[in-house]
């Protein structure tokens, strides 16, 4: 399928960076989501924590806490789903999901999907028109959906992750925006 082969061509290129280009990149995405006036406006922000390469958006995650939003990240409930749960500190309070991801405990209450102004889509590729490519298993098109029409979907990804298109399946939820660095 051609969207397997995508997928593992992009992740191998992400795998090869060095960790100054992440940290660089990843700065530069960090102070666009700072200064962007849809952030500035939002109070209710679903984050993610970086696995691998991804975009290290945890210094954001840090800045969400401080400035006095409220920080959700997404917890992994089985091989299909996900929710989001309201955090209060990204160094201490979290426990690794079965993908090796940093999550909220399962004890942890879900917040309301119907309460989130912007979510941060981690994703493996991107295109213009706001096509994403996960990991290949559905979890954002499933939570994606659910979300209520006014909440922002932004996609957070290294510039050479949006390609001018990918294919995509009926399932799959666009994002608004890309940021990149
Ligand atoms: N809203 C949904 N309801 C049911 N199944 C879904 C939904 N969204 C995605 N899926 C399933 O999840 C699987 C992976 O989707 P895919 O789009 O390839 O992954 P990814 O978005 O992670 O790249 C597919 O088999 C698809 O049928
Ligand atoms: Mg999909």
């Amino acid at each position: 399928m051609k969207k397997d082969l995508l997928r593992e061509s992009v992740l191998k290129k992400r795998k090869t960076l060095a960790s100054d280009e992440v940290k660089r990149a990843s700065e530069n995405i960090v102070t666009i989501l700072k200064k962007l006036p849809l952030i500035k406006e939002s109070n209710v922000i679903m984050s993610y924590m970086p696995y691998g390469n991804e975009v290290d958006i945890k210094p954001f995650n840090q800045w969400i806490l401080e400035s006095g939003k409220y920080l959700l990240l997404p917890r992994v409930l089985d091989n299909s789903t996900m929710d989001a749960v309201k955090v209060n500190d990204i160094i201490s309070g979290l426990v690794k999901s079965s993908f090796g991801i940093l999550e909220p405990a399962s004890d942890k209450e879900s917040f309301d999907i119907n309460l989130i102004d912007v979510v941060l889509v981690p994703g493996v590729a991107f295109d213009k028109q706001g096509n994403r490519m996960g990991h290949g298993r559905g979890y954002y098109d499933r939570f994606l959906s659910h979300c209520k029409s006014s909440t922002v979907f932004l996609g957070i990804a290294y510039s050479f992750q949006v390609l001018d298109s990918i294919p995509s399946d009926e399932y799959d939820i666009r994002v608004h925006k890309v940021i990149t660095e």
